[in-house]
């Protein structure tokens, strides 16, 4: 099916966030560790970022390693981190030259040191580019994010440099590490899975949710742009009646 000519070009999302589920059962269904599922999820993040540059979406936000995940077997954790050097390192050059910019959200400082200087050049080397900002969520939890903006307004509010009357949605979603990216209009999960696990809380308050069964590894440019267009079959109400909306 050829999804992509039914998608309006002139409504796409802004910003779509993907938690990117389901390596480690594809890898079991063709008999492989774990860690080979993760490996080919590589794969899927470049061909969905090259889908996502085609229709024109500003902010890819992936799910790729939650502050729960340190909680998988060491093997599995220390290939992951491993895979994130490598893929940075290969990726970069090409990252670079065609004009994505590189973000990090989450406790990057508790991310080992090897990943965090390659996440950090990473950064550095693509900084300037702005067709599209593929934001990486690592180490990433989003009660820690709002305990940690919390924290913080509370010590300004205590030492008097912010006033509390001024504490408003605008001003703590200031305080979060998406500080500078708008919230997603669109959440894709796949592995059919019909959860958040602590991802961008605050941030999907509006969002449209499209989950499907497809497995991260399986998920290929045709299931962004699936994603996409079930979005656009929604209408988004904010609260208002159909009626109210032109
Ligand atoms: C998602 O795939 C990748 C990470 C969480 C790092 P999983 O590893 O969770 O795969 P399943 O859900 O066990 O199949
Ligand atoms: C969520 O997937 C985290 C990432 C995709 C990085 P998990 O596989 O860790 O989530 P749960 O444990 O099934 O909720
Ligand atoms: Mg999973």
């Amino acid at each position: 099916m050829d999804y992509l000519s039914k998608i309006d070009l002139t409504r796409t999302p802004e910003h779509i966030a993907i938690i990117m589920d389901g390596n480690g059962r594809w890898a079991k269904k063709q008999g492989h560790m774990r860690l080979y599922g993760h490996n080919f999820g590589v794969e899927s993040v470049r061909e969905t970022l090259k889908a996502a540059k085609e229709l024109k979406v500003k902010y890819l936000t992936l799910y790729a390693f939650s502050t729960e995940n340190w909680n998988r077997p060491k093997e599995e954790v220390d290939g992951l981190m491993d895979l994130l050097v490598k893929s940075l390192a290969n990726e970069v050059k090409e990252l670079s030259d065609s004009g994505v910019r590189l973000l990090a959200i989450g406790d990057i400082a508790g991310l080992p040191d090897a990943c965090q200087n390659e996440l950090q050049e990473s950064i550095d080397l693509t900084k300037d580019n702005s067709e599209i900002t593929m934001v990486l969520a690592l180490n990433y939890s989003s009660r820690w994010e709002i305990v940690n903006a919390v924290k913080r307004i509370a010590s300004e509010a205590k030492n008097e440099t912010l006033d509390v009357n001024a504490i408003d949605a605008t001003l703590f979603s200031s305080y979060l590490t998406t500080n500078q990216i708008p919230d997603p209009e669109l959440l894709i999960r796949t592995s059919g899975e019909y959860r958040i696990s602590n991802f961008l809380l605050w941030q999907v308050a509006y969002a449209e949710f499209h989950f499907t069964e497809v497995l991260w590894p399986d998920f290929k440019r045709e299931d962004l742009f699936k994603a996409v267009l079930d979005y656009q079959s929604r209408e988004r109400r904010f609260g208002m009646v159909s009626e109210q909306l032109t």
